[in-house]
């Protein structure tokens, strides 16, 4: 089995924030998730060098837009690895390899019929690099999401034949309702699609600053097309051998619901143009707001991840995004929320729920587990877990399978105080209950913490390490699958923050 899922690539035009972070976050969630059922995944991230939005912030700041594009680029690779993001490549558009790769194929779209030269005339948004329809747009002529005026654009283009999938794409969505998720989102795009497909620009004459078009110098490609080609292009070159035939096409795009209208009709349009497969599954999430907007930069309201990183750890705030927002909706982020949440179930549901088993173990049995079996009492709640975490993974439900997860460290935590270990310890006729009962903790707590990988990896690491049972696959997510002999100390896994 493989897996392929991918993040949007980022504009390099400001650095990087948390909702970038956001969307590599819960990529990383089901890379993880898919590599402890022993699947062969590949994970791609990147950023998108090209087009007006980098090409006008460099003009702004006085530099060439290759120059900011290297600055930035390196801010969002290095904030991968920052976020505990295992991703197997990183594209930069501006790879001499991607150039080709989007030639290649945008010609073979060409020779397939599917482009013309034509006029477009219209109103354009240069932050978002994308025309906008009379109906969409903000009064003033303004971008409904950026709130800059429009420009209106009269240029020479050539065109993509978009029109010519109208029927194609109602049929895809006829036939496949999990082509997009969340629901709203997959209506959203379908009523787009019925309310008829017009032809998009597929080139720009009056910019420099992209990928040429190899049948006319004069231009280059469109922003949209050249990034959406990374999904494909990137398997072609990422390791040195050609893994297109491994991975392609896509199990999930992640992606933000204001570039749905580009993965959702203008990307399988383009995929069909140019007769390849089309991606699986496209889910759509909402945006992390501060104080009611969508955090960004232009707006100036961003919560800075590598600030609240130096502070807590990756895993706290990989933990954090996933919880407090839905995944697939909007919802609002704070410094406060962040706090409690930290406190209250990292900290204290967690991470005393570790200390105490652990030290438990430590003063009642010498830091050695007796041999046998985990209390059916506690199995019972721990059945299917493995199978409802993985189908809601595979829905790209982030937020349920965390859920599913934390109700059982909420089970562990009352199983503790039913059972009053220390209670039993003083009572030497009660010896073999407290094994059972310690067992069961320890297996308990092994159990979720392998499930808790994919979100929190390094802290999981270090407790499953600390329970002598480091092995991460899916399979030993079962009570009782661990053989737990030897636990040692672990020291806070959620200390109080400096
Ligand atoms: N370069 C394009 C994507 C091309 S994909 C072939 C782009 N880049 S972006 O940097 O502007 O945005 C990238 C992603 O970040 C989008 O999915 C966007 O929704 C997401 N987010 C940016 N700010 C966000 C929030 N405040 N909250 C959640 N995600 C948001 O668009």
């Amino acid at each position: 089995m493989t897996f392929y899922v991918t993040t949007p690539i980022y504009y390099v035009n400001a650095a990087p924030h948390l909702g970038h972070a956001y969307t590599t976050i819960a990529a990383d969630v089901m890379a993880r998730h898919h590599r402890q059922r022993d699947e062969d995944v590949f994970f791609l991230t990147g950023t998108d060098e090209h087009g007006e939005p980098v090409a006008d912030a460099a003009h702004a700041l006085g530099v060439e837009p290759q120059e900011l594009a290297d600055r930035n680029a390196e801010r969002f690779k290095a904030l991968a690895p920052k976020i505990g993001a295992s991703n197997d490549f990183f594209i930069r558009t501006t790879d001499r390899q991607h150039e080709a790769g989007v030639q290649r194929v945008l010609a073979r779209v060409r020779d397939n019929g599917f482009v013309y030269e034509g006029t477009y005339e219209g109103w354009y948004c240069p932050r978002c690099a994308d025309f906008k329809a009379e109906a969409e747009i903000d009064p003033g002529n303004r971008c409904p999401i950026h709130h800059i005026e429009l420009t209106r654009e009269q240029e020479d283009n050539y065109f993509f034949r978009l029109s010519a999938f109208q029927q194609q794409l109602e049929q895809l969505y006829a036939e496949r309702a999990d082509f997009v998720a969340p629901r709203t989102r997959y209506n959203e795009a379908l009523s787009f699609i019925r309310s008829g497909l017009r032809d998009v620009p597929l080139t720009r004459h009056k910019l420099t600053w992209g990928v040429r078009v190899p049948w006319d110098s004069e231009h280059v490609f469109y922003v949209w097309f050249d990034a959406l080609l990374n999904y494909y292009t990137a398997l072609s070159y990422a390791r040195g051998e050609d893994l297109t035939g491994e991975f392609w096409p896509a199990d999930y795009h992640l992606i933000g619901k204001d570039i749905l209208r580009f993965h959702a009709i203008y990307w399988p349009a383009l995929l069909m143009a140019a007769e390849l497969e089309l991606p699986r599954h496209i889910f759509v999430h909402g945006y992390l707001l501060m104080e009611g907007e969508k955090m960004s930069k232009s707006l100036g309201n961003v919560l800075d991840p590598f600030v609240v990183i130096e502070r807590f750890g990756a895993d706290a705030l990989r933990f954090y995004v996933l919880r407090e927002v839905p995944f697939g909706q909007d919802g609002s982020v704070s410094t406060a929320s962040f706090e409690l949440r930290y406190e209250t179930e990292l900290a204290n549901e967690l991470g005393n729920l570790a200390s105490r088993t652990l030290a438990m173990i430590g003063r009642y049995r010498d830091w050695r587990l007796p041999p046998c079996p985990p209390d059916p009492a506690l199995g019972a709640d721990f059945e299917e877990l493995t199978e409802r975490v993985s189908a809601l993974i595979d829905a790209a439900e982030l937020t349920l399978a965390l859920e599913e997860i934390w109700q059982r460290v909420r089970r562990l935590n009352r199983y503790v105080e039913e059972n009053a270990p220390w209670r039993l310890a003083g009572e030497a006729e009660r010896d073999a209950e407290l094994d059972r009962v310690l067992r069961s903790l320890a297996e308990g707590l092994r159990a979720v913490t392998v499930l808790l990988w994919p979100y929190i990896p390094a802290t999981a690491e270090r407790l499953l390490a600390a329970l002598g049972a480091p092995d991460l696959s899916l399979a030993a997510a079962r009570l009782g699958a661990g053989g737990i002999e030897r636990v040692r100390h672990v020291e806070p896994l959620f200390p109080k923050a400096a």
